[in-house]
């Protein structure tokens, strides 16, 4: 059996590789700070969006899980984020990495839609992983401080 300080170090040793900023290999993405603050606003509210989704789907209400989603993340939320805007100071792997997100948004409200018509009600929960596995692509590949 490990001493305690043993464990301690090994525990410790685990936190550093584990600190961001560490070998942090994201790409840098130098934004005037105005639209760094608007992009980061809006990432909050995608978050909270998410939440919004997750009570309506557990609640069975299909057609609010899927008005959510197109409204705040979908193709239907381009214009209210300034999306084309902020798309000329991205470079074109985050862009693309924003439109498959809003897509996946888009395609999540339709599958939510079926299920709310009398399709599979699990197949709104896979199709909202699609959405958050492009949140976790874009944010393992860029950051903007
Ligand atoms: C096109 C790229 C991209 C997509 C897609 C994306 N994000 Fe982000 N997000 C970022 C970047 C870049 C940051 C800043 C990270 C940094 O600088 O450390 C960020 C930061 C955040 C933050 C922190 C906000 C703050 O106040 O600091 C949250 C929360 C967040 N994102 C949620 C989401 C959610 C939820 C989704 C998916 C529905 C999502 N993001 C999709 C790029 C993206």
């Amino acid at each position: 059996m490990k001493s305690l300080p043993a464990i301690f170090a090994l525990l410790m040793a685990s936190f550093a590789t584990a600190q961001p900023g560490v070998a942090d290999k994201r790409q840098l993405v130098e934004l005037p700070a105005p639209m760094a603050q608007h992009m980061l606003a809006n990432m909050r509210d995608h978050l909270q969006a998410l939440v919004e989704i997750q009570k309506a789907l557990g609640a069975g209400q299909f057609d609010a899980a899927a008005a959510v989603a197109e409204k705040r993340l979908g193709m239907s939320s381009l214009d209210a984020h300034g999306a084309a805007h902020m798309a000329a100071f991205m470079p074109k792997g985050m862009q693309d990495s924003g439109t498959q997100m809003h897509r996946a948004a888009s395609r999540f409200a339709l599958v939510a839609q079926e299920a709310g018509a009398g399709g599979s009600p699990l197949r709104p929960m896979q199709a909202l992983a699609a959405v958050t596995e492009q949140c976790v692509a874009c944010h393992a590949a860029y950051r903007v401080h």
